[in-house]
């Protein structure tokens, strides 16, 4: 993937061969800070109250101010992803505590590093959504406040690059024996035409797909449950999804070298990827938010 050709740093847009920060920035010494991504549908972004609420509870679990408006943040997505015009975009926001030398404790008076650039959304490849795709099982060895959106992660990384190396697409974390979440995504099983997946807290982050899946699934009468869900549930479940704000709504048909049901996209994926779709179309069409 290309880079983009222009970012927003620190309340400028700039060429992106042009941005710079300090190498005493704490994002880059200690992974001080936190993100969003968010996708961007006809010149939109999707969903934006939601990511922005999640970005003041990350900001606020880490203790750093946020800086803007809900309106400087729209303006400042809206003016990066106008460059691409029509082009479906995701956001990437990054926000750090700022730079100063290097004390793990908080410097008195910096002010945040600000990074936001807009690049083309790469959608899942429709062959993934058509046949499925790979995961396996690996102990969740990240910290006990997962559901803040923080820029470190070295164990995410580590994780997924498991799965690759294993020719599987995600790899899904198991803590206690219990499902959290994927690497870069959030897990639903369906068993007995009933919706599941593990419910917020520390252990994971709280996806705004996967709060808009449980959104369309009460609204279209799918039973949906937030609960535990055990490590061998997946192998007996009819289904199993990753979502995802990239990777939407994603099928994995095999986990561990086991098919998941038949080994294919089952029939519950097809209607929830139905509502997903026309949702994003009501979405274009500025009939929901
Ligand atoms: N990741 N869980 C984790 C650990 C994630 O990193 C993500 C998203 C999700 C899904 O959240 P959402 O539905 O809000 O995208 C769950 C983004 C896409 C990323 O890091 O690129």
């Amino acid at each position: 993937m290309a880079f983009p050709t222009r970012v927003y740093l620190n309340g400028k847009f700039i060429p992106s061969e042009s941005a710079r920060i300090s190498v005493f920035d704490r994002g880059f010494v200690f992974g001080d800070g936190v993100y969003e991504v968010i996708p961007v549908y006809g010149g939109r972004p999707f969903r934006l109250s939601h990511h922005l609420q999640r970005l003041d509870a990350s900001l606020a679990a880490v203790r750093i101010s946020n800086p803007m408006t809900a309106r400087e943040w729209e303006d400042i997505f809206r003016e990066l992803a106008g460059e691409h015009g029509s082009v479906d975009q995701s956001i990437y926001l990054e926000l750090t505590r700022g730079v100063a030398p290097r004390d793990h404790a908080f410097p008195a008076g910096i002010a945040a590093t600000v990074f936001a650039y807009a690049q083309p959304l790469s959608y899942p490849d429709p062959e993934h959504i058509e046949a499925g795709v790979r995961a396996i099982t690996v102990p969740d060895i990240r910290w006990s406040r997962c559901d803040i959106k923080a820029i470190a992660l070295l164990a995410n990384v580590l994780m997924r690059q498991k799965a690759i190396e294993n020719g599987c697409a995600e790899a899904i974390l198991i803590r206690d024996d219990r499902v959290t979440e994927g690497a870069a995504s959030n897990i639903f099983i369906v068993s007995g035409g009933v919706l599941s997946t593990p419910g917020k807290g520390p252990y994971i982050l709280p996806g705004i797909t996967r709060d808009l899946v449980i959104e369309l699934a009460h609204r279209n009468n799918i039973p949906c449950v937030e609960r535990e869900i055990r490590r061998p549930e997946l192998f007996s479940a009819d289904e199993v999804w990753l979502t995802s704000s990239t990777k939407e709504i994603l099928p994995i048909v095999r986990i561990d070298d086991r098919d998941i049901g038949m080994g294919r996209p089952g029939p519950m994926h097809s209607r929830l990827q139905a509502f997903y779709q026309d949702y994003k179309h009501a979405f274009r069409n500025g009939e929901v938010e």
